[in-house]
């Protein structure tokens, strides 16, 4: 299978990504890096299948669907999307709490979502 993940640099992402390759899946790695993806990319080549990366701000999802638009031959035939990319902003109590971090938390965890409607398109 054709498999996007995104978050794939991180601690749960690569774990999945490194799982799914052994496992002989091609894998589309998305995240905003593209040092740790293509470094992330380049360990999986053992397993002797293709994978490929994107990177991406999907904090900023107004930019989403004009990034893909350069990856058409990428995101074809994508038979799952594991949508993991997330962040945990900080933890505090309400009267401090700092808003552009509040808003960054919405901004990947929730309308980085349309990421999944624009693969969908492709
Ligand atoms: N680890 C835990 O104990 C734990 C427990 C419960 C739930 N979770 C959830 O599991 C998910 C993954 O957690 P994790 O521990 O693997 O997190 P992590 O190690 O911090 O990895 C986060 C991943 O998301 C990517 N990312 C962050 N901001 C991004 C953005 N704006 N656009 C695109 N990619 C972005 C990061 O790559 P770049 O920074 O390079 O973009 C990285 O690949 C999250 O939803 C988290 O809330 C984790």
């Amino acid at each position: 299978m054709k498999i996007l993940i995104t978050g794939a640099t991180g601690a749960f992402g690569s774990s999945i990504a490194r799982r799914l390759a052994e496992y002989g899946h091609s894998l589309v790695l998305v995240s905003r890096n593209n040092d740790k993806l293509r470094c992330l990319a380049e360990e999986l080549k053992v397993h002797a299948v293709e994978h490929q990366t994107i990177a991406i701000d999907m904090a900023k999802p107004e930019t989403i669907e004009d990034t893909l638009s350069h990856h058409i031959a990428e995101l074809s035939e994508i038979d799952v999307v594991i949508n993991n990319a997330a962040i945990a902003g900080e933890f505090s109590i309400s009267s401090n709490y700092d808003f552009d971090t509040f808003n960054r938390v919405f901004d990947v965890n929730v309308h980085g979502g349309a990421f999944l409607f624009f693969v969908n398109s492709f």
